[in-house]
């Protein structure tokens, strides 16, 4: 263990899903299924996860199917009005957006938050959403993350568009803003060109935190480029550690350092007193899984149609897609899938069980102190920097952690017992990007004085 991984402390966020991340979650008497498009469901598990002083909440997104999904702003918004602390993580892609309407909705949300906003930059693993936006394909993994890469670019020469002091409010002089501090930024680029300035201020946290849940070659590069956090799905410490290493390791030559970037892996925990009871629930999901359905869900992880094989046969890791073959969808996730499935050598029907919480992210089903031995070796053994909180159901598994696993953590030293700061950023440790373009426009400004003989 090195001095570092000893002092370090685990970041928590926890990912909302309908009534929770258990396929079978929805069935069991204990969920409020009928509840997900209710502000205050979601209010009532921000204000758990505030008990529990997570850091932030993470709302997912894409563009098509039946999904019964709130857009990530509006109901981050309202989020926002109704907690004080937990930072709001919306998910916004970069394929089927425009980076000035996203960075203005970011600016806002940082402004009415206080500092808390995060945006998961996706670029969309849905073939479908390309028809929902006059586009005849979905882009290619390599092509879409080039696409995001300028967006991402853009937005944040936009936030940087206004001077920290461009507001003044001088009313002396009867001046609001100081226009000399506020600047187009004339991008042209190969997909967007945009002109700016943003017709709102820098926010809070200068810009918010920027997220990023890709884990394929191109994923994991945007990601040391530019990401602040990463979410990715890792089934084993040996497997994050690896990645741990990897996407760090990637930092340097960006100019980044190591703790620039959280590496948040998901975690499906089931957790109880004892080890029997945690069992015992997850039986219980378990028993309430439509086998057929869960097939066909895995089948699109696994590149293989496994509703044709019997139940009670090996999981045929050997018919799946090679690594690499695939460019679309969650590539990234076909490996963590197939890599379960080879190494445990697994019966479908087991194979069902296991993934049905944690659909390729690590599920851990222990008591109380098993879980928090479990999230302790994770963090000290660099495999991890906190975890994506995937409860198998609302409001009980974000409960049982909060109120059980937290404390437990914070006897170890491996948690914190208050917040340490107003805005996420400071919660997670994470500097306030200074503006970037500043220096550019003090250059530009100067010019602009010679060229005009201008003494002032
Ligand atoms: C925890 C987690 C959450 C994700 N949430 C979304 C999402 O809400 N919308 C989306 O389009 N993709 C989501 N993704 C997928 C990634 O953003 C990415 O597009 C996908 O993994 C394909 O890229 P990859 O092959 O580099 O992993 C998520 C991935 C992870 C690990």
């Amino acid at each position: 263990m090195t001095d570092s991984a000893a002092g370090k402390k685990a970041h928590f966020n926890v990912f909302l899903r309908g009534a929770g991340h258990h396929s079978a979650a929805w069935k069991h008497p204990d969920s409020n299924p009928g509840e997900d498009l209710d502000l205050e469901y979601y209010a009532n598990i921000a204000r758990i996860a505030e008990r529990g002083l997570f850091d932030s909440l993470f709302t997912a997104d894409n563009y098509s199917g039946l999904g019964r999904r709130l857009e990530p702003f509006t109901l981050l918004s309202a989020l926002a009005a109704l907690t004080k602390h937990v930072g709001l993580i919306a998910t916004v892609s970069t394929t089927y957006n425009d980076p000035y309407h996203v960075a203005r909705k970011f600016a806002s949300l940082d402004h009415i938050s206080k500092g808390r906003a995060a945006w998961n930059i996706v670029t969309g693993h849905s073939q479908a959403d390309a028809g929902n936006f006059n586009k005849p394909e979905h882009p290619e993994v390599s092509k879409r993350y080039e696409i995001g890469d300028e967006f991402v670019e853009i937005t944040k020469q936009l936030w940087d568009s206004w001077e920290e002091d461009a507001l003044v409010y001088d009313r002396v002089n009867e001046i609001t803003i100081d226009a000399s501090k506020v600047y187009e930024i004339n991008f042209q680029g190969n997909y967007h060109s945009v002109r700016g300035p943003l017709n709102i201020p820098r926010p809070p946290q200068g810009y918010p935190v920027l997220v990023q849940a890709g884990s394929s070659e191109s994923g994991k590069e945007l990601a040391a480029k530019t990401a602040e956090v990463i979410f990715t799905a890792q089934q084993t410490l040996e497997a994050a550690q690896e990645f741990y290493l990897d996407v760090k390791s990637r930092l340097g030559k960006y100019g980044r350092k190591q703790d620039q970037l959280l590496i948040m892996p998901g975690l499906s925990p089931i957790v109880a007193d004892t080890e029997a009871e945690a069992r015992d629930i997850e039986d219980e999901f378990n028993a309430l899984l439509n086998p057929k359905q869960a097939l066909r869900r895995l089948s699109s992880y696994f590149t293989v149609d496994l509703t044709e094989y019997s139940l009670d046969s090996l999981v045929p890791v050997d018919k799946a897609k090679p690594y690499g073959a695939i460019t679309s969808g969650i590539t990234s996730r076909h490996e963590v899938v197939v890599d379960a499935a080879r190494r445990d050598k697994m019966t479908l029907r087991q194979f069902i069980a296991r993934s049905a919480a944690g659909h390729g992210h690590v599920s851990f089903t222990g008591s109380v102190v098993q879980t928090a031995d479990f999230i302790e070796k994770w963090i000290r053994g660099n495999g991890a920097d906190g975890f994506n909180i995937l409860p198998h159901i609302y409001y009980q598994g974000l409960e049982t952690f909060v109120d059980k696993v937290v404390p437990e953590l914070q006897n170890r030293g491996l948690f914190r017992t208050a917040y340490e700061g107003a805005t996420l950023r400071e919660n997670l440790g994470l500097a306030r990007p200074a503006n970037k373009n500043k220096e550019i426009w003090k250059l530009a400004r100067e010019a602009d004085r010679l060229k005009t003989g201008s003494g002032s």
